[in-house]
């Protein structure tokens, strides 16, 4: 069987195996959905946020792209924050990275990616100048890439914090509040390595004063 018809089976497979153990799984999922968290991941075909956090579909509203980037100019992103946010109502950000991200690596080279790669892995370049003294400290390389995804994560929820959107919804309905954790592909183990909660302080440059 061609690999693309495998998964039409498997589809298949499954629908009858989940149908089988409850009957009504499907038409009550299709009425509503209320999760409580929204995931912003990286693409990695390894880091599958139902998966590794032991949940169903309905319960985690998800946004990945590649190294799990918060930029402030991705309509993208911005909707699914805003949806998320101001019609789920979300309580919880997740921006979980993964130590062995292909993005970081690749930001620490000086590889020409070509001009789209180049561009979006410039915002990691950025992370890496912001806390350059800090990671040149570091002799080894894998574990200065470790340290970078961590401080990626971190600059990723500052990000988050940084948007009227977030801010907004602070002031209003203190929450959602924002954590960064960093997936181990060799344990499968969560690390969280950053938390803001609802109304943490935000550098006053940052800060909207009329929300
Ligand atoms: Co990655």
């Amino acid at each position: 069987m061609e690999s693309i018809q495998k998964l039409l089976s498997e589809n298949k497979a499954w629908a009858e195996e989940i149908k089988s153990g409850d009957p009504e799984y499907f038409e009550r999922l299709s009425h509503l959905q209320s999760p409580e968290f929204l995931w912003i991941g990286c693409s990695d075909s390894r880091v599958p946020a139902n998966e590794i956090t032991g949940t169903q579909p309905g319960e985690i509203f998800v946004h990945r792209n590649i190294a799990n980037l918060v930029i402030h100019t991705d309509v993208n992103l911005l909707s699914v924050l805003e949806y998320a946010v101001v019609h789920l109502k979300v309580k919880h950000i997740i921006v979980c990275g993964h130590y062995g991200c292909g993005g970081i690596r690749a930001a620490m080279t000086n590889h020409d990616f070509k001009q789209v790669l180049n561009m979006w892995l410039r915002n990691i370049k950025d992370v890496y100048r912001l806390h350059r003294d800090e990671l040149e400290a570091i002799g080894d390389v894998e574990k200065r890439a470790d340290r970078l995804t961590e401080l990626n994560v971190q600059e990723q929820v500052l990000h988050l914090a940084k948007t009227s959107i977030i801010q907004r919804a602070w002031k209003h309905e203190n929450k959602p509040h924002l954590h960064g954790w960093v997936y181990g592909l060799k344990d499968g183990v969560i690390k969280p390595v950053f938390k803001m909660s609802a109304g943490s302080h935000i550098d006053p440059l940052y800060a909207y004063d009329d929300l």
